[in-house]
């Protein structure tokens, strides 16, 4: 059903987010029919263009998008009439984001839309750096924009990084919710758009099996890892002053870690989901000084060598400091203090710049208690191991032991695995698309409400404060050796990045 007519206004128009993300989505919206005949978009930034230029900057930016797609995507050509419609409804206007001249004419302009179409719907999507976040907020409100009147929705959806510490964070928070109501406040996390990562709900409780055995009485451990070939993309400027752990951990890791952690909320409405996210989150205990010395991992990729091709070290890329002690690996052990995972740790490693594109959820299982195979000795069990592939090749394994065909009786371990493109044909996406239409229906569970951004940065405060040396690793490596002592330590290793 299509999401209702909306003014959808993105500060930060020229931006990179804008055409690689944001207008790709919503052209696949569009092809599906999700956004209504009175949807239209008004890109601000300030650079000198009329709407005629945007639409041309952005349909060769589309182009190149659609070339880029696999299959049958492909084959759906630019003319088609999809694209015809939204460019239709793209129109620009220059303006400077800290001036609120700017945001009379905004103003206007959607103050004829609403003659014109009779509504007054709008989404202002901020696609900028994070230093306009509380600026444009402020301005749009001073300028009444944010007043939603009869019946019509007003709502501002915010990009990471949402502050860079715990007191930036809440500072933010309280300057926007000053201003405007919770409720009107979108904060992404583009995890939350991935399929597999909304489905880890599903697993857990659309399903009666799981459930039982999701606790620390079963569990041995459980570990996160978003792993990256990539390195800093270009990204230098930003990513010096940012690093690993401010970039993925209270974000995205916070996410797959609530996900996988949480209680079963009493129902999907938002506020019930966001609050049992936000519970597991502040249940992780902080690391004191000793464990922040040895359960701690930072790492920087020296050059490498990545599927056959050299590639530079951190500090050789452009707008990096030759010395720069920015990491782009962290390792960690966490735990969380309540009564389903008290002794269960959860380890989390994420990093640029490694062997393989791999985004998992490892659940390990506590072994069998004793075994009665007397030609496999206990430590030759494999414990059961379930597996939830994020990204790539998205799906569910489960390794088991098996008698092995013969008359001894040998166990060998085997899978069973859940493809999701064995089962479902899943349509083009550039994990947006949910995301922007929840905005326009005005379903927020997929969004982090400010607790649960402060929850995330709280976790990881006591890092930020007193962070351990740097280690370094080849590029195309798996990551820093002192991520696999830490395992060690504890008798246990990382699964291997495939
Ligand atoms: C972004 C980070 O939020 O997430 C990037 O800023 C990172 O550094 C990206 O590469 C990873 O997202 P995905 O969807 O490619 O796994």
């Amino acid at each position: 059903e299509p999401a209702p007519p909306a003014s959808f206004v993105i500060f930060g128009a020229y931006g990179d987010l804008t055409k690689r993300l944001l207008i790709p989505a919503l052209y696949n919206l569009s092809v599906a029919g999700l956004l209504a005949e009175g949807f239209e978009v008004i890109g601000v930034d300030h650079n000198e263009r009329n709407d005629e230029t945007y639409r041309q900057h952005l349909t060769e930016a589309m182009q190149g998008f659609v070339a880029n797609q696999d299959g049958e995507f492909a084959a759906d050509s630019l003319n088609s009439r999809a694209w015809g419609w939204l460019r239709d409804r793209l129109f620009y206007l220059t303006g400077d984001f800290e001036d609120p001249a700017t945001y009379q004419r905004l103003g206007e302009r959607l103050a004829t839309v609403r003659q014109a179409r009779g509504h007054g719907n709008c989404v202002f999507y901020l696609a900028t750096a994070p230093r306009f976040f509380g600026s444009i907020v402020e301005r749009l409100a001073e300028a009444g924009l944010m007043r939603e009147q009869e019946g019509d929705f007003r709502r501002v959806v915010i990009e990471k990084p949402f502050g860079t510490d715990l007191a930036s964070a809440r500072a933010l928070n309280a300057q926007i919710l000053s201003l405007v109501e919770e409720r009107q406040v979108f904060r992404i996390d583009h995890f939350l758009g991935k399929e597999t990562v909304q489905n880890i709900l599903a697993l857990r409780f659309a399903n009666g099996i799981f459930e039982p055995l999701w606790r620390r009485e079963h569990i041995d451990h459980v570990q996160i890892t978003a792993a990256e070939t990539v390195g800093v993309e270009g990204r230098g400027r930003f990513y010096e002053t940012t690093g690993a752990l401010r970039d993925m951990v209270p974000n995205h890791m916070m996410q797959l870690l609530a996900m996988t952690a949480m209680e079963a909320p009493s129902n999907f409405g938002a506020d019930a989901v966001r609050a049992e996210k936000a519970k597991v989150v502040q249940a992780i205990r902080p690391l004191s000084p000793e464990e922040l010395a040895r359960d701690l991992v930072r790492g920087q990729y020296d050059a490498g060598m990545l599927r056959g091709a050299p590639v530079p070290g951190y500090r050789q890329e452009p707008n990096v400091a030759p010395d720069s002690g920015t990491e782009t690996y962290v390792a960690m052990k966490l735990q969380i203090d309540n009564w389903r995972w008290a002794g269960v740790p959860f380890y989390i490693r994420t990093g640029k710049r490694l062997a393989a594109r791999w985004t998992e959820i490892a659940i390990q299982f506590k072994p069998a208690p004793y075994t009665m195979f007397r030609e496999t000795p206990v430590d030759c069990m494999t414990p059961n191991l379930m597996v939830l592939h994020i990204q790539p090749n998205e799906g569910i394994s489960l390794a088991l032991s098996a008698k092995q065909p013969g008359p001894a009786l040998h166990l060998a371990d085997v899978r069973m695995d859940f493809r999701y493109a064995d089962w479902f044909k899943a349509e083009p996406s550039t994990g947006y698309e949910t995301l922007l239409y929840d905005v326009l229906i005005g379903d927020a569970s997929l969004f982090q409400r400010a607790d649960n951004v402060e929850a995330g940065w709280a976790a990881v405060q006591p890092m930020l404060a007193s962070p351990p040396a740097i280690e370094h690793y080849a590029a195309g490596s798996e990551g820093p050796a002192g991520a696999e002592a830490l395992l060690a330590r504890d008798g246990r290793q990382w699964l291997k990045l495939a």
